[in-house]
């Protein structure tokens, strides 16, 4: 399969052409430099170019924070339109999208995971921007894929597990968020996922994260534990800690149509991150990178 990737420096497209290469697959990663997906031209002539079984939009605007602020409106244009001008694109040249989308859809007020078909009911400009991206999706028609993920880390982005380790490596009191529950999602799981759904032909919104659900408190608590340090993580609630954008408080997703269309069940969020401790961190604490 031929897997167009815009956004191909991004975190998620890196992995995802990684483990396309490793499924058999041949990835074709365009880095932002080299195709803005405002541009409609552009996406005419990459498709033309490329003939790609399937076209995979990892390209966005993913800093929560600037998104409320100095990035709004380019936040609204990229994650908002971006996504329609590729989807018409593909309609045209008659290629499947896989388009990704994030659990900030939703408002956090809901007490059981949240399936494909809620409401979208974003509080933040990003949630705003993505659900604008999901519409445009659908409108478009033609064959779309939309796949929601949360909480997502892995090697070459800018991520929560780095973040907690750099500062308990370096001794720095740790404050986290106790009242903002998820599922933290590793990039390995979630390209095999991306894959497997463009294997299958999945059509429609899917939700994909890792198994099991926590606080961004816990699981800050099971990184400093996995890297064996003694580092007290304290517990604090979003309101001891603003920040400019506002985060749904339960955003975990349900899984079930992922599980129907590829008989896959993600495995517990604990495990993944194992596994990314093991094939990507140990080296860097050895090095001290
Ligand atoms: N990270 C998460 O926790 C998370 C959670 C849920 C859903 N998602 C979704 O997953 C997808 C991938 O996220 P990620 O974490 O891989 O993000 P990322 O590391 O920030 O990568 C996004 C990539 O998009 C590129 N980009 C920005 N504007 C562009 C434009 N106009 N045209 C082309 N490329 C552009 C960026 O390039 P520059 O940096 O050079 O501008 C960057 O390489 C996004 O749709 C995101 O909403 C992520």
């Amino acid at each position: 399969m031929k897997v167009l990737i815009p956004g191909g420096n991004g975190m998620v497209a890196r992995m995802l052409a990684e483990t396309a290469r490793a499924r058999g697959h041949e990835p074709i990663s365009v880095p932002h430099a080299e195709w803005d997906i405002l541009d409609a031209q552009a996406a005419k002539a990459q498709i033309d170019r490329h003939r790609p079984d399937v076209l995979v939009n990892c390209a966005a605007l993913t800093d929560v924070d600037a998104c409320e602020g100095e990035k709004a409106a380019l936040a609204l244009k990229v994650n908002g339109e971006g996504p329609g001008v590729l989807a018409k694109a593909c309609v045209e040249a008659l290629v499947p999208l896989l388009h990704l989308s994030t659990d900030f859809v939703f408002d956090g007020t809901a007490s059981k995971p949240y399936p494909v078909d809620a409401r979208a009911k974003p509080i933040s400009t990003y949630g705003i921007s993505k659900a604008a991206g999901e519409k445009a999706v659908k409108d478009a028609g033609g064959a779309w894929t939309i796949l929601r993920t949360a909480w997502v880390y892995g090697p070459g982005g800018r991520n929560f597990v780095d973040t907690i380790l750099r500062k308990a490596r370096a001794g720095e009191p740790l404050k986290v968020v106790r009242d903002q529950i998820g599922a933290p999602t590793y990039t390995g799981d979630l390209a095999e996922a991306i894959l497997r759904l463009a294997e299958v032909h999945a059509r429609g919104i899917v939700h994909f994260t890792n198994g099991w659900h926590c606080s961004w408190h816990a699981f800050a608590q099971a990184i400093v534990e996995m890297d064996g340090l003694d580092v007290p993580v304290e517990a604090v609630t979003s309101a001891q800690f603003p920040r400019p954008a506002r985060r749904p408080a339960y955003s975990v997703l349900d899984l079930e149509r992922y599980h129907l269309l590829t008989r896959q069940r993600p495995r517990p969020w604990p495990e993944a991150l194992s596994e990314y401790f093991a094939k990507h961190l140990k080296a860097s604490k050895q090095t001290g990178a």
